[in-house]
């Protein structure tokens, strides 16, 4: 869809990981013929360029989307019942995947399937190697996982992996890595689950067996148990603080099993189906997707995954008729505004923990408004009430520009479409985002957060020396 395409191109630069349980139930067949869906879209780029033109017929499409709903019943029956199928994948399928990530301008990360095994327990890579050669003949750039959640492959497969056995089957993956055109590609893992006991041991054996051929160690967490989680629990700043001990569990961890490659190794969480349904595609999931995005950044995490930019279930970024929801509003800005260098701040005063600021420099690339030197504060606001912040006496005199975002319509809290500025966030057409336009301050303004609202403020001119 050349409409999806434009809302991945815009969160480029970025990952785009092709993993979850499924990974662990796909098979690649390289005989395998395409589907008629996937024929026509291959028929209509023949001699064309394929970011331009790789898009499938409209009636085809149409027919792509009415089928979707039925295989997204499928996929939600598995996963309620944890009885899982093996499929199919065919080379068009790849190609396919593989030109949506790469005319988007994402990196594409495959996870290969962890749960073909030998008689003795050992990682069966003969089919990952089928794989491997397809790519590299066709000149694909791509960085591999092993597995999805292998904590839990005895509840989804009955099959028990230790971390230990994991370690050596990612050290198999590397050799067959080295052998091949995917000499210098990224290797990733384990994406364990929630850190708990049993995982965060899976966790340590695997690091100490083959911490040292991963470039990144991934887990996945989430806040909630979707079921019984109220939207009092969501918007509970204590909850949100829970990620904090988390993320140090694992990197105690990492610190224990790997001390000295600790700091030049970039970790990633992804997030999951853990929070409530309706919570997740509507303005309140935003709230708690940043604070991910401002702790993850604060605590030295390099790479968040958020998982689905599109799928089954509920906490997807676009919804199934790829229209965007919050959370991707949220991130188009976050990656617009926001810079990979990390500050520190905090408000000051009787405001407890539902008031909460992070500070980066600003993210210089993505606007010739902004230069080095300038400062991205972003706050959020979880009282009932509005809140205003009042930058410190040496900032006090700087031009602002404010990105205020609060929900938008009748739905209030509960919308699904926000509001930037005050102005209604949709895209002007299929290939075109909306621009997302300042609103700039008088110097001195305090800084209004309404009730349940989070906003950018871009400090201009601010010359700091850190961000220079
Ligand atoms: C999937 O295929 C593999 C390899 O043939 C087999 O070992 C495994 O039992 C299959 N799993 C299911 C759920 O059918
Ligand atoms: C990836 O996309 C670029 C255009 O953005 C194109 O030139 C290149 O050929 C593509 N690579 C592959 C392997 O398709
Ligand atoms: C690995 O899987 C392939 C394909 O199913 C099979 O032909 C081969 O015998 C298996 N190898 C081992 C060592 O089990
Ligand atoms: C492959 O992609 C990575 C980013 O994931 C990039 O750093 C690297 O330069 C690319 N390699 C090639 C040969 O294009
Ligand atoms: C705001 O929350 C407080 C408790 O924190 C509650 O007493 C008050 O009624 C709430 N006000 C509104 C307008 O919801």
């Amino acid at each position: 869809s050349p409409k999806l395409r434009t809302l991945a191109r815009g969160l480029s630069p970025a990952y785009l990981r092709f993993g979850g349980t499924k990974t662990d139930f796909l098979i690649f067949d390289p005989k395998k013929e395409p589907t008629f869906e996937e024929r026509s879209y291959l028929q209509s780029q023949v001699n064309r360029d394929i970011c331009r033109y790789g898009s499938i017929p409209p009636d085809v499409q149409k027919n792509l989307e009415l089928e979707w709903p039925f295989h997204e019943q499928v996929l939600l029956r598995e996963q309620y019942q944890k009885k899982f199928k093996n499929s199919t994948y065919s080379r068009s399928s790849v190609d396919m995947l593989y030109t949506f990530a790469n005319c988007s301008g994402l990196d594409l990360i495959f996870g290969l399937n962890a749960l073909l095994r030998t008689a003795d327990s050992q990682w069966n890579s003969s089919n990952a190697q089928l794989l491997l050669d397809y790519c590299s003949s066709k000149n694909y750039n791509i960085s591999w996982e092993l597995g999805n959640e292998p904590n839990s492959f005895r509840k989804k497969a009955g099959i028990f992996i230790d971390g230990l056995q994991l370690g050596e089957d990612f050290i198999e993956l590397h050799n067959l890595l080295r052998k091949s055109t995917f000499k210098n590609a990224k290797l990733y893992g384990p994406d364990v689950g929630q850190p708990r006991g049993k995982t965060v041991k899976m966790l340590k054996s695997f690091l100490e067996a083959g911490g040292d051929v991963i470039d990144s160690v991934t887990w996945h967490h989430y806040y909630l148990n979707g079921r019984i989680a109220t939207k009092e629990d969501f918007l509970n700043p204590d909850v949100l603080d829970t990620f904090i001990l988390s993320v140090q569990k694992i990197f105690q961890k990492i610190v224990n099993a790997k001390p000295e490659s600790f700091f030049y190794r970039g970790t990633s969480s992804s997030e999951k189906n853990g929070d409530p349904p309706l919570l997740t595609t509507t303005f309140p999931s935003a709230l708690t997707w940043l604070d991910k995005l401002g702790l993850s950044a604060r605590m030295g995490i390099e790479v968040v995954m958020r998982q689905v930019l599109f799928g089954a279930g509920n906490y997807h970024l676009v919804d199934e008729n790829f229209e965007p929801l919050p959370d991707y509003w949220l991130s188009l800005l976050f990656k617009k505004l926001v810079g990979t260098h990390v500050l520190i701040a905090s408000v000051k005063g009787p405001v407890g923990n539902k008031l909460r600021v992070y500070l980066h420099c600003t993210n210089i690339n993505q606007s010739p408004r902004y230069k080095e030197g300038d400062l991205t504060l972003y706050a959020i606001n979880l009282h009932n009430v509005t809140k205003y912040l009042q930058l410190p006496y040496h900032l006090f005199n700087k031009e602002v520009d404010k990105y205020l975002m609060k929900p938008s319509g009748p739905d209030g809290l509960l919308s699904k479409s926000v509001q930037l500025n005050g102005q209604t966030l949709k895209m002007v057409d299929d290939q075109t985002l909306p621009s997302l336009t300042e609103k700039p301050l008088r110097p001195g303004s305090s800084l209004g957060l309404p009730a349940f609202s989070y906003g950018f403020f871009v400090i201009r001119n601010a010359k700091v020396a850190a961000c220079i």
